[in-house]
């Protein structure tokens, strides 16, 4: 048996949802950069999930059936008001209560392939409102009951805040919800298609994949990215907080890549939206700073800023605060996940691969009184 740490270079499956190659990402055969400058994120879950761009129609029935599955069930709501929540990480808030919304779906067991779709936009449309409320419940504040009106990306807003928002944030939302939808067989997604190719049920795989992309090294990393721009505090800082990390040998979040080598093709359009929204904010210095970052970098490390680096000082400058940051790509990357779990339930075979065993051999058993 050969191991490849990590899983790097296995193809672990077939899939038709969307690819990497040669850096170019696409959805479905459509280049991101396409869809970021012209999709709503309401017709990319739709090409996710169907394959196909949605006509008129297709998209007018899909918003609302997203308008009308938006409300979390009001148990959800006091569960989440019972946490100490000034210690709770937003993203457990968010994989406990995608955990208990299986509970509150009858149709949760039934593995159909039509129940599947239902549930799909059941937890597309909930995630959103479980984030929010959470977040308003933490700051003391009643939760906002979901606008059956408003855009996808609007909706999330307005039930963060109780406004609705102005047109450019609301666009600067949707674009990046339109990015962070899918990303081929990353750590989180294959997390969900091992999870349901037990013919497990598609809460235990979403709820498995909120877990994995909790962590630093995935989504997490976004927080962390603002966490060290306000540690830097000033551009002069930069190089003095870089060449300390560096001989500790830290990761530098929001860098690297284990499939892109010359760049995510997705950092370039926060990149902009970042130094369009500092600006209007009239805090560039996050933009600046990031981008002295990126520079110092990839002349020391050669490594390339990912997705998670400039989402940062992009959801930071729609007054987004950090710890929601990884929920958030949550909401986004959900419409993923559910594609590859109707993919995984379409063509199934339970993933299991081998471990090269490298422990002790030839033990043998001790009672416990002569250890
Ligand atoms: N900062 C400093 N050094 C880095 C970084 C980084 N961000 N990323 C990689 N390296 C170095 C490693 O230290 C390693 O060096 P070595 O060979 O001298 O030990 C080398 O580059 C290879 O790194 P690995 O961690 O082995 O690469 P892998 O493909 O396993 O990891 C990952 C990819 C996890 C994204 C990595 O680049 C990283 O930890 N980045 C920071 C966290 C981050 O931004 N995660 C978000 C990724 S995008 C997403 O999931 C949405």
């Amino acid at each position: 048996m050969t191991t490849a740490r990590g899983l790097e270079g296995v193809v672990a499956t077939t899939s038709g949802i969307s690819s990497i190659v040669d850096d170019v990402l696409t959805y479905r055969g459509y280049n991101i950069d396409d869809l970021a400058d012209n999709a709503s994120f309401e017709e990319v879950i739709y090409l996710l999930w169907y394959g196909k761009l949605p006509n008129a129609a297709e998209l007018d029935e899909l918003k609302k059936d997203l308008a009308e599955n938006a409300e979390i069930p009001k148990q959800i709501i006091e569960q989440m008001k019972s946490y100490s929540v000034d210690k709770v990480h937003p993203m457990a808030a968010l994989r406990t209560a995608v955990s208990t919304l299986g509970l509150f779906d009858e149709e949760a067991d039934n593995l159909d392939q039509e129940a599947n779709y239902r549930k799909a936009v059941r937890l597309q449309a909930k995630i959103p409102t479980i984030v929010a409320a959470f977040t308003r419940i933490r700051d003391g504040k009643e939760p906002v009951n979901p606008h059956g009106k408003l855009s996808f990306a609007a909706n999330f807003l307005y039930m963060l805040t109780g406004k609705e928002p102005d047109n450019i944030s609301e666009k600067a939302f949707n674009k990046a919800l339109v990015l962070h939808a899918d990303h081929e067989l990353n750590a989180s997604t294959f997390t969900g298609r091992v999870c349901v190719a037990t013919l497990s049920d598609i809460y235990s795989g979403v709820t498995a994949a909120i877990g994995a992309l909790k962590g630093p090294l995935h989504g997490g990393a976004n927080e962390r990215v603002m966490k060290m721009l306000h540690e830097i505090g000033e551009v002069d800082n930069i190089k003095p907080y870089l060449q300390k990390a560096f001989a500790n040998k830290e990761k530098i979040m929001g860098f690297g890549h284990r499939v892109y080598k010359n760049g995510d093709p997705r950092a370039k359009h926060l990149r902009e939206m970042s130094r369009q929204l500092t600006s209007i904010t009239g805090e560039s210095k996050w933009y600046e700073m990031s981008v002295k970052i990126e520079q110092m970098i990839q002349n020391e490390k050669g490594l390339l800023p990912n997705v998670d680096f400039f989402s940062a000082s992009v959801y930071h400058s729609l007054g987004i605060k950090h710890d929601i940051f990884t929920p958030i790509f949550a909401i986004s990357r959900v419409s993923g996940w559910l594609a590859h779990i109707l993919e995984q339930y379409s063509n199934n075979r339970l993933i299991r691969p081998r471990a090269d065993y490298v422990g002790k051999t030839n033990q043998t058993y001790v009672p416990i009184e002569e250890r």
